[in-house]
């Protein structure tokens, strides 16, 4: 057997964990190439959290005196007030060998109270210790995604009861199409943010099971009670299967994709608003505090918020789809491609969280041009349908009635004379069905209260939409106080 260099100069823990097994320290390449540290910090209150948690399991399972315990609870609290007071510079202090989070508090714990330190990771490996920090992390900022969701469709909701008879052109092909109240298209994204809501709040559900005590990939040996350190870390259970455990990233892959999904929406949204904050529509005008200005062009007024949510969604699906591509060819269990879940993961919330705080401060603070709005919604060819719907009041199969209106359409156009100024002899020129209750029905107000079923744009539905509305988000749970 060759004979070991051991390192004189250092201690075991300032080396690899692993040194025992190993000729020669890491080249420092690898070492700056298989380190997470530089992103995983961000889990340290969940590693510590999770490292307490288990110290206690230990004990309960008699591998720790109640005076070990205690030492090794005092560390860990110590190191996690110390690395809250962290300045960047303290940061950039630590030595690159620490390979993750993990090790570093490891590291740092023995550092402090001494060789007993050690004794943390009886029972324990970092593949069950990171799946634990990652389910820790992503319950808590699946809290704050909600608690932020819900206080944009707040915002939307305070806007829609101001503007239920504000009316504009809703549109289908980008074309004018009917009149709708601005009340009703703004609470059309409460309703996607509301389908968003729920996909989060669905994926707490499957996160809720302790993945601590699957060991690296086989269980524990030392009979811990998985069950016990479940209730300490407020899990309802405990996972299955040790080998699926230490591989699962579906909580991962489920929060990003909840997150492509809230991003299509407020890029969607985003895109609806940066088109009316334009002259052509003039819909809208931004605050100058939320838009931005042209560096060679002294007029301009932009809306880089929205374009910037509209343009980060890219890389939030950018995120999902490398976690899946990542996942998709790993074998059982663990794989250390398991590593590159983290920073696309990161990444997503703190994005997604600082959209949904931007476009909640647009909702509350947008000047809507009402002036604008409503002079696109009285082009009397919104109420085309109307017609024809009120020809079939009278009868007329719809089909027919289509064709009439069609006719109507374009002779107006063709005349340059809108139809709502013709008279009712003009009107039965087409169809003798028309009668003098169509002029009631040709009108802005008229077409709109038509439409008053669940769902629709009259004013009476979109009341009673409202109504649900508030009470619903009266007893959500995540209410931001
Ligand atoms: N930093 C690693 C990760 O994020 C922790 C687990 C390391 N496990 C291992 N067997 N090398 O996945």
């Amino acid at each position: 057997m060759p004979k070991k260099k051991k390192s004189t100069n250092k201690s075991q823990w300032e080396s690899a964990a692993w040194e025992g097994r190993f000729k020669e320290a890491a080249d420092p390449d690898a070492a700056v190439f298989t380190t997470s540290f530089t992103f995983d910090r961000v889990l340290f209150p969940y590693d510590i959290q999770g490292s307490i948690a288990h110290t206690e399991g230990l004990a309960r399972a008699g591998l720790l005196s109640e005076t070990e315990k205690k030492t090794l609870i005092k560390g860990l609290k110590e190191i996690a007030l110390e690395m809250e007071q962290e300045t960047p510079a303290d940061l950039a202090k630590h030595p690159l060998l620490d390979e993750d989070i993990h090790m570093h508090i490891e590291r740092r714990l023995v550092e402090k109270v001494g060789d007993v330190g050690g004794k943390l990771h009886t029972g324990r490996s970092r593949n069950d210790q990171v799946a634990l920090d990652l389910r820790l992390f992503l319950r808590a900022e699946t809290a704050r995604t909600l608690d932020l969701i819900t206080a944009l469709q707040k915002s939307i909701v305070l806007r829609a009861e101001n503007e239920i008879e504000t009316f504009l052109p809703g549109y289908t092909h980008l074309q004018r199409a009917q009149p709708v109240s601005l009340a009703h298209h703004l609470l059309a994204y409460y309703e996607m943010l509301e389908r968003d809501r729920g996909r989060f709040q669905d994926s707490l559900k499957r996160l809720d099971q302790l993945p601590l005590g699957a060991g690296a990939l086989a269980g524990n040996s030392f009979g811990l009670d998985r069950k016990a350190n479940a209730t300490a870390l407020g899990f309802s259970g405990v996972t299955a299967n040790s080998l699926d455990t230490v591989c699962d990233r579906d909580a991962v892959t489920e929060y990003l994709s909840a997150a492509s999904m809230l991003m299509m929406h407020l890029s969607r949204w985003s895109e609806d608003w940066i088109l009316w904050a334009s002259a052509e529509f003039g819909y809208l005008e931004l605050p100058d505090r939320l838009s931005t200005g042209s560096s060679m062009m002294p007029q301009k007024k932009n809306p880089d918020l929205l374009e910037l949510i509209r343009g980060k969604t890219g890389r939030v699906y950018g995120s999902l789809i490398s976690i899946l591509t990542m996942m998709k060819g790993l074998p059982l269990s663990y794989n250390r491609d398991l590593q590159e879940d983290k920073e696309p993961l990161f990444d997503t919330v703190t994005t997604i969280q600082g959209a949904l705080r931007i476009m909640k401060r647009l909702t509350d603070e947008v000047h809507f041009r009402k002036d604008h709005m409503t002079e696109a919604a009285s082009d009397g060819l919104l109420l085309a349908t109307d017609l024809a719907d009120y020809l079939v009041t009278k009868g007329l199969p719809f089909r027919q009635a289509h064709k009439v209106v069609g006719l109507i359409v374009f002779k107006s156009i063709d005349d340059k004379s809108p139809f709502e100024t013709w008279t009712l002899t003009t009107f039965q020129s087409f169809c003798p069905l028309f009668e003098n209750d169509l002029f009631e029905r040709l009108s802005l107000k008229g077409a709109i209260e038509k439409k008053s079923g669940i769902g629709g744009t009259s004013l009476k539905s979109i009341k009673a939409e409202i109504r649900k509305i508030n009470k619903r988000l009266k007893s959500s749970k995540h209410v931001p106080s």
